[in-house]
């Protein structure tokens, strides 16, 4: 294994300017959510949950973590030494390259998971420009399927997909986490409503994790969890 002073984190040459390509695609792709805008301000005024009616919207955008959440994501990967990494929602692979940076490094791997077929080939092409290919596999379909079969212990989990699926997903995983295994969640602020009943559960001490909200990307939020028994 190479130290990271050789260029193995995220001062890669082809991981930096692979992110710095990706992050600037993200800002110009923020006009994504005024196609939206008829449906949020219609859904916000009847007191309906958003999350459901923006995904239509959402097959082609980037909508990824910002510089700071990936780098939150490379620095707990890298203090819990993570091996296994699952990642429910790649998009174009913007976190997953924060986590694959983190899981060559670490000497492990990455799971990621995507339904969109493009998006798949975009995040598979982006990978392999920042010259992560070897420690990412990217499954496409839905991830309540893809990832049934991946064997624990799981150290780090990403839940970055559509809304509903977090306490299902995170019910189908926990059982291949370990004391001390991470979970972060996105979109705690953006998706207040529909992601309630995740943080009501993960705060919850007796299903066996602690956790608290970070105030942390620009309006997102993410629930930070560390299972604790
Ligand atoms: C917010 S984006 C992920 C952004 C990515 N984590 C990043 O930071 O670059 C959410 C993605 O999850 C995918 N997704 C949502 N639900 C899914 C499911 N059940 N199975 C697989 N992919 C899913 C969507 O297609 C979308 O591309």
């Amino acid at each position: 294994m190479l130290p990271t002073t050789c260029g193995t984190g995220l001062d890669d040459p082809r991981v930096a300017a692979t992110l710095k390509t990706l992050h600037t695609r993200t800002r110009r792709d923020g006009w994504v959510f005024l196609r939206a805008l008829p449906a949020i301000l219609l859904a916000k005024a009847t007191g309906r949950d958003i999350s459901k009616i923006v995904e239509p919207y959402l097959k082609d955008a980037y909508i990824s973590v910002d510089p700071s959440q990936g780098k939150l994501l490379y620095m707990t990967a890298r203090a819990i030494d993570a091996r296994l990494i699952v990642e429910f929602g790649t998009s174009f692979a913007i976190s997953t390259i924060y986590l694959g940076a983190a899981a060559r490094a670490n000497n492990g791997r990455v799971i990621g998971t995507e339904m969109e077929p493009a998006k798949v080939r975009a995040a598979r092409a982006n990978v392999a420009a920042a010259g992560l290919a070897p420690f990412v596999d990217i499954r496409e379909g839905d991830a309540m399927r893809t990832l049934a079969t991946v064997e624990g212990p799981i150290d780090l989990l990403l839940l970055d997909g559509w809304k509903d699926v977090y306490l299902p997903m995170i019910k189908m995983l926990a059982p291949r986490m370990h004391v001390g295994t991470v979970v972060l969640a996105d979109n705690i602020f953006t998706y207040k409503k529909a992601l309630r009943p995740y943080v009501e559960y993960m705060q919850d001490r007796a299903n066996g994790f602690d956790s608290v909200t970070l105030p942390i990307g620009f309006g997102h939020g993410m629930e930070y969890s560390v299972r604790r028994r």
